[in-house]
């Protein structure tokens, strides 16, 4: 059936208007490509038009050609001149554009805080520097011996699995391996002590150790440790307890409680394990304390005769304390962190939900 060519000619108009209208409106290069597909591309609408002009007379296609050829035209210059118009307009809008580089910038402001781990360690320094016990810092990578066998842990002594560790290779400097390691404990510090000062002592050590563990919610291969050293005529278990509890008050509150329990530690004897009334059920019983009513905090115990003498010290004059606690397990249970991880893989979320107190 032949098209009319009023009809051809309305769709042609059609066309006109629409896109005229469309190109006015256009305010991006963007915008003036997608109608310039719209009209010339592939599937344009001015590019498949055409087509239809087969079912047209020929007398009707005398009509409309000149009709479609002038909307092409036309449709093609609006185009390009409205390009040109937005570019002009981009052009003069970034000549007018200015940049003043002394002009002052509002800087956003990221406080920083410190990791409670750190605050933590920071308080418990100032708590017994009271007492009057200085820092001492003990060696990250030490010998066996100071780690291990001046503490009472001979060579493939048992106690030795609950702590292995990692050994650096130091045949390049001609000590055979298995003699150089990344210590353990802070008791290694200990015997350096003993050695470096004369008694009575009173000193503190904390720092990095290192253990061969896989790690999970509460056991990480490095972590930290807090020791005191002791040395004096006459000390006793009382001292200990004394020490210990006015640890646990100046970090946990006048309410808390310490007692000591047998335990042993190869360096000390007696040993403890000094315990602290749950902070969380007041010694009623709950999950955290696994319903006994205590949490154990720390390790102590009266230095052994046998370290002592190795660090040169006449046991039958003088007595020493060693006390250690773990900063992390102190810091979890304060902060409510119920994994260890958390305090070293550095998302600073935990530490911004904390509301860390002191800001750097
Ligand atoms: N060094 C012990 C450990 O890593 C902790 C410890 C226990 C330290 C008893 C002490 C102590 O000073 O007396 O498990």
């Amino acid at each position: 059936m032949l098209e009319s060519s009023n009809n051809m000619q309305d769709k042609i108009a059609d066309i006109k208007n629409t896109y005229l209208k469309k190109i006015k409106q256009a305010s991006s290069l963007k915008e003036l490509d997608e109608h310039f597909l719209a009209l010339f591309g592939k599937k344009g609408a001015v590019t498949k038009l055409p087509k239809e002009f087969s079912k047209l007379s020929k007398d009707q296609l005398q009509l409309v050609s000149p009709l479609f050829n002038g909307v092409k035209f036309e449709l093609e210059k609006a185009i390009s001149n409205k390009r040109l118009t937005i570019r002009e307009t981009g052009y003069s809008l970034l000549e007018r554009e200015s940049l003043d580089l002394s002009s002052p910038v509002e800087i956003k402001k990221r406080q920083g805080a410190l990791n409670p781990l750190t605050e933590f360690e920071n308080h418990i320094v100032q708590v017994f520097s009271k007492l009057g016990f200085q820092q001492y810092d003990a060696p990250q990578i030490d010998t066996d011996i100071n780690n291990f066998q001046v503490l009472n842990i001979p060579e493939n002594h048992p106690a030795r699995d609950l702590q292995d560790t990692f050994y650096i290779d130091s045949t390049n400097f001609g000590i055979e391996p298995g003699r150089i390691l990344m210590r353990t404990h802070t008791s290694n510090s200990q015997i350096r002590i003993m050695t470096e000062y004369p008694a009575p002592v009173r000193f503190m050590n904390i720092g990095r150790c290192f253990r061969n563990e896989s790690t999970d919610a509460r056991h990480e291969h490095t972590f930290d440790q807090f020791e005191l050293v002791y040395i004096d005529k006459g000390l006793s278990l009382a001292n200990l307890l004394y020490l210990s509890e006015y640890f646990l008050k100046a970090v946990f509150g006048p309410e808390i409680k310490a007692r000591l329990r047998p335990k042993y530690y190869p360096f000390v004897e007696p040993g403890a394990g000094v315990d602290g009334l749950c902070i969380f059920c007041s010694g009623k019983g709950c999950n955290i304390c696994g319903g006994v009513g205590w949490l154990e905090l720390g390790g102590a115990g009266m230095i052994h005769p046998n370290v002592l003498r190795a660090g040169g010290i006449n046991p039958n004059e003088y007595s020493g304390i060693a006390w250690g606690c773990s900063p992390e397990r102190m810091t979890m249970l304060k902060q409510g962190i119920s994994d260890m991880r958390q305090l070293r893989n550095g998302d600073l979320r935990l530490f911004e939900s904390l509301g860390s107190s002191v800001k750097v």
